[in-house]
């Protein structure tokens, strides 16, 4: 994911002695002194609102000057004191002032030419261009604001074992705009759209494929004679595949899952449901595939737990007599993690086909790679 930023202005002066002050009052007192100065016919300055003094404690720093550290922090301090006079609040604003000025570098005004580059091979443009948000498409000129925003949320982001860099040229001597708290919060976080089944338990929850992808990976097996789906978990493939009208075995060692997914498919009222078999993908698959030789393989292994993964096949499959069959199987679909290096899998005649897939609009993540779609002998 993206990179540490350095430590920030606010960052630097916690660490700054003197620290027996309330530092918010003294960057009111700072607003205020700035605000007179200005009142008595002095210059203007860059720091006399809240919001402009916000803005330069997120700003980072690279090599931050310790006098003017210090000037700022004591300067604060010293502004607190109740019987300066007006000439010398005004003096000790100046100085904190000055300092601020030589400890922040300038941001940029003016449009900035931006390219995303790293992309996985085979991700098309209408994908790259969804995820980047940016119309006309890059590469191409951004404000600055909107060019720190792209470059936090997708430089260093692994896809499928490639890394996306946010190249942003910069003019000499200048800083991208700091973002504002709350756009600095994770941005690859999942959608908050409820659970589309419901019968889970927790991990039936987390590993849910949301409707919308499981109803494109369906939609893209239409006119196949079936699937058996190799570990279906609470259901949320298998179900989509039958109400895609597909043919389906339902595969999963869990006793207790397998009955959710029963459940989920009476919930759904789905005429045909498929059929579920209880038992290990390594013991049961040779048989299904004797059984059902020209059906799909779907294959949705466990990630090892929510959040951010990237297991590798490994982990993902470590039975390499199963993996060995999944992977040499002449139609296969797998769901895998977003980072999962694609690299890692055995070639194969045709190759394996990739395909991000982001999550919703209405749940806030529309620009997020959410999973990836491997898939190999299903054409196109
Ligand atoms: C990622 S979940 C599947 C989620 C499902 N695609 C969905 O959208 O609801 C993986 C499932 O594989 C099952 N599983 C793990 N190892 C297995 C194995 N060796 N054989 C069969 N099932 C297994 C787990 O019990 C779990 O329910």
């Amino acid at each position: 994911m993206t990179p540490d930023p350095a430590p920030t202005l606010r960052d630097h002066l916690r660490e700054q002695p003197p620290q027996d002050f309330k530092v918010k009052a003294g960057w009111r007192a700072l607003i205020q002194a700035l605000r007179l100065r200005r009142r008595l016919g002095g210059p203007a300055s860059a720091f006399a609102s809240q919001q402009a003094v916000d803005r330069a404690l997120s700003r980072p720093l690279l090599a931050p000057d310790v006098a003017d550290l210090s000037a700022v922090k004591s300067g604060l301090k010293a502004l607190l004191l109740s019987d300066l006079d007006e000439e010398a609040r005004c003096a000790q604003a100046q100085a904190v002032d000055a300092a601020l000025e030589r400890l922040l570098p300038q941001e940029a005004q003016e449009p900035l030419w931006v390219a995303v580059t790293g992309w996985p091979t085979g991700v098309n443009a209408a994908t790259r261009a969804r995820i980047v948000g940016v119309d006309p498409p890059l590469p191409g000129p951004l404000p600055p604001l909107a060019a720190a925003r792209l470059r936090h949320r997708l430089h260093g982001l692994v896809l499928a074992g490639f890394t996306l860099q946010v190249e942003v040229a910069l003019p000499d001597g200048q800083v991208l705009p700091a973002l504002p708290r709350e756009a600095r919060a994770d941005t690859g976080r999942w959608g908050r759209a409820a659970p589309w089944l419901p019968h889970l338990d927790e991990e039936g929850r987390y590993s849910l494929t949301p409707r919308p992808i499981a109803e494109a990976q369906a939609r893209r097996l239409k006119g196949q004679a079936g699937v058996i789906d190799l570990f279906c978990g609470c259901g949320g493939n298998a179900l989509a595949f039958v109400l895609a009208g597909l043919p389906v075995v339902a595969v999963d060692r869990d006793a207790g899952r397998l009955d959710l997914a029963r459940r989920n498919a009476a919930a759904l009222k789905i005429p045909t449901p498929p059929s579920f078999c209880l038992g290990r993908a390594e013991d049961v698959l040779p048989g299904l595939i004797a059984a059902h030789p020209d059906w799909v393989l779907f294959v949705d292994p466990p990630w090892g737990g929510p959040g951010e993964l990237a297991p590798d096949l490994d982990a993902l499959l470590p039975d390499t007599g199963l993996r060995a069959l999944i992977l040499s199987h002449p139609r296969l679909m797998m769901k895998l993690p977003r980072a999962f290096d694609l690299r890692a899998l055995p070639p194969r005649a045709g190759g394996f086909t990739l395909r991000l897939e982001l999550g919703e609009d209405e749940g806030g993540d529309g620009q997020t790679v959410r999973m990836l779609t491997v898939s190999a002998g299903l054409g196109g």
